[in-house]
Formats: structure tokens, C-alpha cells, sequence
């Protein structure tokens, strides 16, 4: 494994992927584990990450000498290669001069481990305030920009690397290059992780903890739950039942596509629990955002407890208990929840299969040490269709919290109408795997007036909210080819009587948020 030290949230999770892009496993850590700790892991290679803007800020986190005398192979980042240098000896200038965005940097030669092949004039993102002056000694200088004479360094002999650039950005030329020559040529790593790797470890593990035991799965209709409940049953096979609970907030043709996709690629028993009735009788007159979470939450929790009691009854003469609850928990997720010091609850989110401690299941999370994209390719090693792998990832809460409003069973199926048209142009425009995701939103207590057949109208907008990312974490508006949006616009418009307007939203996130509540 490869340790990514933390010294500030993203940029950690960002390394950690393109080390794995490289095809060596990667694990973030928090920058305050102690060394020991850290080295029993038996690391390969050591990664710091960037962080705060300056080492000399209060409260900067300090990278302690011992962490560079371990003889692991290390590469520090940005605020990690400042703490790097720091620690040496070297000198960090409180230059004033911060560099920001695209830099030019020139590299030493073509005979060093970082830049080796490559050429020596290259753009990397720069993001920082202070400067490296001075290399610790024994160190070679192998990369320098305008603003900062030692941008780049290393110790082949003590296995010492440090950038100041991000090579984790995509801005970076030759970021992925550079890493990859860090952690094959610098650190002897070999590229062994890969997805038919993870299916053969990760069935095996399931089958030594499930063993002859039963297990349920809860399946939301989105990619994780789907990944985890194919690969738990290509591991223990008819023990696991899943079940599908279908609270009348779902997409257009989910629960078809469950029962007949999913049952098809994988073999799983599947239950599907029709709770729409009970649902949308909670959420009736609710139209508070924080509202509509917890009574779904709360809803789903007590129909998933009543169908694992049915599957305990149903199981047959021996009726075993079901032990293992299998989760389709991420990476992210595990690392969010471990890490969440001082941050804000934004939203609460909660995944359909958040329940509560005393439900006395076990938990199978075979995706905790995968991001989205990872699980994405895992689903097509197991076979899933790529319809359901490639799907856009959907709140738990459903389509409740993209009605701005409270919910009725006429608003739902006017926006599952809309929603199904945005996804299908976007698909047949071969746009599925460049955006993140593109809710569809019904501002339902709004209307507007608008000229529809022969007369007036006075009818509801919807707002199409198409975002990239990497991670949901951040993201950016995407700019969607103006014919696709015209076809949206027109075909909604057109088929759905109750919207006469469709509306685009331009706002990144942060500020905004992706979906609407
Ligand atoms: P926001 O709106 O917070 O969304 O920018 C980030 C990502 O999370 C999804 N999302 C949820 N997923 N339960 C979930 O399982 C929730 O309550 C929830 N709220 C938002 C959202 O679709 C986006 O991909």
C-alpha cells in the first residue's frame, strides 16, 4: 500500500486516485498518526499531501524529522514538500510571492527520477505562498519556476522527492508521469492492483467472513448498493437476498430495471417491498428539505427492518437469522465520516441502508476502499449492464428533495416524466460519462405564464442542473452543447403538460450544491 498523508482534505483524495490510476493501492491517512502507526502498515511509499497555505501559519501541521529517516520512499507535496524541507534543514522564504494557476517550470535534465523522458520544459499548477529558497543539503534541485527557485528535488540515495507543484491536477503536463516515476522508479512499487485483482480478494474475503451464514442487501436503484450485492452474491450466492425497496421516489423505469437487469446479470433473490403508500403518506404537506431527509430515513429504516424479518421468516426450514447487512459504502464516504473534524453539516445525507446500530447486523462494505469510478469498472467485471453502471448517481431521499415544495403523487410523476426525457437526450448525445450527474428540478410552488398549443398556460418550471466532478465534493456547471439543451427543452415542454418552462442552472459548487435540498 501507498500512504497518502493528509494535510488538508481534497487534495488528499485526489492523490489517492491517481496513485491507484497508476495501479498501486493507495490509502489516506491524517496527518497527526503517529509514525509507528503509520509504518505498520508496511508501506510502500509515502505521500504528503497539500494543505494549508503556509508552514509558518498558526497551527500549521508539522511534518516531524523521523517520518524522513524511516527508509520508506517519500514524495512530499506542496504544503508536504515545505513541511519536507522544513524538517531537513532546507529553507522555506516567506517570499510573499504566491504563484497560483498555471506555472512554467523548468526541470534540471532528463536524468532524474521525477522528470526522466520528459521534457524539461513543462506547465505544472502551482498553488502556494511561501517558497523553497533552499534545498536541505544532499538533496538535487530538479526543477525550478520564476517565483521558485527549488520547485522541485530529490535523494534518490535516502529515497527523498518533493514537489512544489500539484502533480495530482490534471492542469499538471506531466503530473500522472511524474507520479508513476516516483512510485515505479522512485519507491520499486509495481502496477499489480487491478480490477480483476479486487473481484478474486474481495470474493474470497466475503466468503471467509460471511461463511455458510445469510445476508441481506439493501439496493437503492443507484451503482454502489448494485456493485456490492453482485459481488457479495458472486461470493456466497443464494445466502444473500436483496431487497429493493420502492418508496414511489424513484426514477422512471428503476424498479423494472432492478428486477429484470440486475436479477438477470447477477442470479441474486431479489424482494422488491412496494412501500410507496406508506411514504408518500409521510411527506405529505412536508416541504422543508431537512424534513423530508429524516422521514425518509426514518421510513425506510423501519420497511428494510420488516422485510429482513420476512426474509428470516421465508428462509426456509432452517430459518437461520440473517447476520450480514451488505452496504455499498465508499471510500469517500468512510473517509468523511473518519475525518470530519469541524466540518460543517451541510446536508444530511443519509444513503437508503443508513440504519441504525440497533438493527444487530453485521456490516459487509466491500467497496470501502473504492472511489466511484473504481466501483464503476468493478460493476462491468461483474458483468452489470452498462446502462446500470454508467447510471448518474441518486440521492437516497429520491426525487422528494428535487420537488422544491412538498411532495404529491401528481408532482412526482410529472418530474419523473421530465427527468426520464433530460436522461434519455443526454444519453443518445453520448454525454453520459462526461457529466457527474443532471437532476432535473420542479419548482413547484412557482409558475409562470407561457403560450403552449393554442393557448395560454400557466404551468411550472423545471430547472436542468448538469454538473461535472470528479467526486461530487466540488463541481462545476457543464457546458452542454446548446443543440442537446434545445432538444430537452423542446421535448419536455412538449410532452409534459404541466411545464412550460425549462430553465438551466450555471452555478459551480461551492456555492451552490448540487441537487436543489
Ligand atoms: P450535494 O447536493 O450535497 O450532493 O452537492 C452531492 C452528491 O450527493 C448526492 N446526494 C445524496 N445521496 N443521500 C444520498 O445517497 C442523500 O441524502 C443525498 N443528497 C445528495 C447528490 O445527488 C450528489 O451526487
Amino acid at each position: 500500500t501507498v500512504l497518502v498523508v493528509d494535510y488538508g482534505a481534497q487534495y488528499a483524495q485526489l492523490i489517492a486516485r491517481r496513485v491507484r490510476e497508476c495501479h498501486v493501492y493507495s490509502e489516506i491517512v491524517p496527518s497527526t498518526m503517529p509514525v509507528e502507526e503509520m509504518l505498520a502498515k508496511g508501506p510502500k511509499a509515502i505521500i504528503l499531501s497539500g494543505g494549508p497555505s503556509s508552514v509558518y501559519a498558526d497551527g500549521a501541521p508539522q511534518a516531524s524529522a523521523h517520518l524522513f529517516e524511516t527508509g520508506v520512499p517519500t514524495l512530499g507535496i506542496c504544503y508536504g514538500y515545505q513541511a519536507m524541507v522544513q524538517a531537513l534543514g532546507g529553507t522555506v522564504a516567506r517570499t510573499g510571492r504566491s504563484e497560483f494557476g498555471r506555472t512554467r517550470m523548468e526541470a534540471a535534465g532528463t536524468d532524474t527520477v521525477l522528470f526522466g523522458g520528459l521534457p524539461t520544459v513543462q506547465t505544472v499548477w502551482m498553488s502556494h505562498g511561501d517558497s523553497v529558497a533552499e534545498a536541505p543539503e544532499g538533496f538535487r534541485t530538479v526543477g525550478s519556476t520564476e517565483s521558485t527557485p527549488v520547485a522541485a528535488m530529490e535523494a534518490p540515495d535516502r529515497g527523498l522527492y518533493g514537489v512544489q507543484f500539484h502533480p495530482e491536477v490534471l492542469h499538471s503536463e506531466h503530473g500522472q508521469a511524474v507520479l508513476r516515476h516516483f512510485l515505479y522508479n522512485g519507491a520499486g512499487c509495481r502496477p499489480a492492483w487491478t480490477m480483476v485483482n479486487i473481484v478474486d480478494e474481495q470474493v474470497e474475503r466475503i466468503r471467509a467472513r460471511v461463511g455458510g451464514k445469510r445476508a441481506i442487501c439493501g439496493l437503492s436503484g443507484g451503482v454502489d448498493s448494485a456493485v456490492a450485492g453482485a459481488l457479495v452474491q458472486r461470493a456466497v450466492g443464494d445466502q444473500l437476498t436483496c431487497v429493493f425497496v420502492d418508496h414511489g421516489l424513484l426514477r422512471k423505469g428503476e424498479v423494472e430495471q432492478v428486477e429484470k437487469d440486475f436479477v438477470a446479470a447477477t442470479g441474486a433473490v431479489l424482494k422488491v417491498v412496494d412501500a410507496q403508500d406508506r411514504f408518500l403518506d409521510a411527506l405529505a404537506g412536508v416541504s422543508d428539505p431537512e424534513e423530508k431527509r429524516r422521514i425518509i430515513g426514518r421510513e425506510f429504516i423501519r420497511v428494510f427492518e420488516r422485510a429482513a424479518r420476512e426474509v428470516v421468516a421465508e428462509g426456509g426450514a432452517d430459518g437461520d437469522d440473517v447476520e450480514y447487512l451488505v452496504q455499498g459504502t465508499l471510500y469517500p464516504d468512510v473517509v468523511e465520516s473518519g475525518g470530519g473534524t469541524g466540518a460543517a453539516n451541510i446536508k444530511s445525507h443519509h444513503n437508503v441502508g443508513g440504519l441504525p446500530e440497533d438493527l444487530q447486523f453485521s456490516l459487509v462494505e466491500p467497496l470501502r476502499e473504492l472511489f466511484k469510478d473504481e466501483v464503476r469498472r468493478l460493476g462491468e467485471e461483474l458483468g452489470l449492464p452498462s446502462e446500470m453502471v454508467w447510471r448518474q448517481p441518486f440521492p437516497g431521499p429520491g426525487l422528494a428533495i428535487r420537488i422544491i415544495g412538498d411532495v404529491t403523487r401528481e408532482r412526482l410523476e410529472v418530474l419523473r416524466e421530465a427527468d426520464a426525457i433530460a436522461r434519455e437526450e443526454l444519453s443518445r448525445a453520448g454525454l453520459d460519462r462526461d457529466i457527474w450527474q443532471c437532476p432535473v428540478v420542479l419548482l413547484a410552488d412557482v409558475r409562470s405564464v407561457g403560450v403552449q398549443g393554442d393557448g395560454r398556460s400557466y404551468g411550472n418550471p423545471v430547472v436542468l442542473r448538469p454538473v461535472s466532478s470528479e467526486d461530487a465534493m466540488t463541481a462545476d456547471w457543464s457546458r452542454l452543447p446548446y443543440e442537446v439543451l434545445a432538444t430537452v427543452s423542446n421535448r419536455i415542454t412538449n410532452e409534459v403538460r404541466e411545464i412550460n418552462r425549462v430553465t438551466l442552472d450555471v452555478t459551480s459548487k461551492p456555492p451552490g450544491t448540487i441537487e436543489w435540498e
